[in-house]
């Protein structure tokens, strides 16, 4: 399949559901790839599921670029977005630096949290393809409990799409909000809106690979395991010492 742009992407909405999953490794982009997958997402969800970190906060923008540097690697010819770190987009200025950084790294777009309309602004003028990101937004939460509950919290998500879509991003992911909430907001931008947790009605769908492979110990309530490998790490690391111990392996 032919590597989608940001265009083609955003054209895909209405007519053909989009899959997306996180990546942060060579062999798990290349699967991707191989399976036909159209978009990559190098999260800063990594620094929480592979590196053990607190949060997201304190994954840096070296982080990123050596993710996506792999992802690439393994994936040549899929659309990869690269996720801009805590603290990385508070300036026009530092968004365009880091950014770049990024798209140099390997990503074809990149993605950023929240209301920052001026920077999406000004990271497409400079010809950056911009993902938005509202709803439940990791780097400045709280909680992960979920957002857009009560009225006044529903039209601050649903403004915010529209300024997002209105300052040029291409494509939105909307985070752990209520199914009526992503039909609504789907229904009121033009560009395609990718859920996690924010129902069936979006144009499309993402999940952390790591949730979808049951590579850890806690899944958000929101997400699919089709797999538990962490059991199956579990069953090899025991099988391989009990060879070893019992003079059976090699
Ligand atoms: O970092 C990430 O993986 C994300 C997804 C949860 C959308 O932002």
């Amino acid at each position: 399949m032919p590597k989608l742009n940001a265009s083609t992407l955003r054209a895909l909405k209405g007519k053909q559901p989009i899959p997306m999953l996180t990546a942060y490794n060579f062999p798990l982009a290349r699967s991707m790839e191989k399976s036909g997958l159209p978009v990559i997402l190098v999260g800063d969800s990594v620094g929480m599921v592979e590196m053990g970190l607190p949060s997201t906060r304190e994954v840096t923008l070296e982080h990123i670029q050596y993710h996506l540097a792999a992802v690439r690697r393994g994936a040549p010819n899929t659309h990869i977005i690269g996720d801009m770190p805590y603290g990385s987009d508070t300036s026009k200025e530092a968004a365009y630096k880091n950014a770049m950084r990024l798209i140099e790294a390997g990503a074809d777009s990149v993605k950023l949290e929240g209301a920052k309309y001026d920077v999406i602004q000004h990271l497409i003028q400079k010809g950056i393809d911009v993902v938005g990101h509202t709803g439940l937004t990791p780097q400045t939460a709280q909680n992960f409990k979920q957002v857009g509950k009560d009225q006044q919290d529903a039209s601050r998500i649903k403004e915010e799409a529209k300024g997002i879509e209105a300052a040029g991003a291409f494509m939105l992911v909307l985070e752990h909000i209520p199914a009526s909430l992503g039909k609504e907001v789907t229904q009121a931008v033009s560009i395609p809106t990718i859920g996690i947790g924010a129902g069936s009605d979006c144009d499309g769908q993402v999940l952390v690979i790591n949730d979808a492979l049951g590579l850890g110990e806690y899944w958000p309530p929101f997400s699919k395991q089709y797999a538990h490998v962490s059991q199956t790490v579990d069953e090899v690391v025991s099988q391989f010492m009990q060879e070893v111990s019992d003079k059976n392996y090699p």
